[in-house]
């Protein structure tokens, strides 16, 4: 069962503090700012998704008892997105108050387009891009959590390193959800590829151009910082390079989230989990 967990972390003077508080860097700081933006929305259009599988499941649980289970595990899901798109709002809402005036209309065109694609789009295909980057959040959970776990390390400040590393933790612990509701709604393997690779697309361009605006309204978009915003990412020890395997493990025909992780690989996490003290999966 997915477990809901509780934080309670103050931002604001995080932000008072040290407003680089990754790294001291305005670099890393602005990209983490710059997902802070993206997740709010994201995490409401998975929801908005998983609230619709649920109705459209109620028709089929008195005959299979399989989706009961699905059914638990879809509110848990809700339950911790919901919890993520609040964090991550916050922090976004502190942000334009702190001078970053961009987020906000930016944000709302985001708001319109998901109102705009839960109307247009069928259950299938919304269903394949919730799926898509819950597979993206994975991947950046598994590179944050296993690979390079300095990136967690290099947080300047408490209140940061801990809602990112709650919220990783949260991401491998459903990963397989949206996976399960493009299962039971019989989504087909083209669909989801297809679906993939315009997330992948879509999360690239919007990334780099919210961690741009953000650089530019602190005056640092010079050939030197524009060169370091894309080795972060693209360079030898980039975090892009450190996801692809796992990022491309979607392609594979059998693809199953569960087996992203091993038992190893979540002990480790746990072990983590103490250290932060996060309740473990
Ligand atoms: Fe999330
Ligand atoms: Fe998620």
């Amino acid at each position: 069962m997915l477990k809901v967990r509780s934080i309670n972390l103050d931002y604001a003077e995080a932000l008072k503090r040290n407003r680089f508080y990754h790294n001291d860097d305005p670099v890393s700081t602005h990209f983490f700012n710059a997902l802070q933006t993206v997740f709010p929305s994201g995490e409401r259009f998975f929801i908005d998704l998983a609230r619709d599988s649920l109705v459209e499941f109620e028709k089929h649980s008195d005959k299979d008892p399989s989706y009961n289970k699905l059914k638990e595990n879809i509110h848990g899901f809700i339950k911790q997105e919901a919890r993520h798109s609040k964090e991550h709002g916050e922090v976004a809402k502190i942000l334009e108050e702190s001078g970053y005036e961009f987020i906000k209309p930016l944000m709302e065109r985001q708001e319109k387009l998901r109102i705009h694609n839960n109307e247009k789009l069928s259950l299938h295909w919304r269903a394949a891009f919730t799926a898509a980057v819950e597979h993206f959040t994975s991947s950046f959970a598994y590179m944050v959590l296993l690979k390079d776990s300095n990136i967690i390390e290099k947080f300047s400040e408490p209140a940061f390193s801990e809602l990112f590393f709650y919220h990783a933790v949260e991401e491998v612990e459903h990963r397989c959800i949206a996976h399960d509701i493009c299962e039971k709604m019989g989504v087909s393997g083209g669909l989801r590829a297809f679906t993939f690779l315009l997330i992948i697309l879509d999360q690239m361009i919007n990334i780099r151009l919210r961690q741009r605006l953000f650089m530019q309204a602190d005056d640092k978009w010079s050939f030197k910082y524009r060169y370091r915003a894309w080795k972060f990412v693209w360079g030898m020890n980039g975090i892009a390079w450190q996801m692809m395997p796992i990022l491309l493990s979607y392609f594979k025909p059998r693809f199953d989230p569960e087996k992203i992780f091993n038992a190893e690989e979540i002990a480790c996490i746990n072990e983590q989990c103490e250290n932060y003290g996060v309740e473990g999966i």
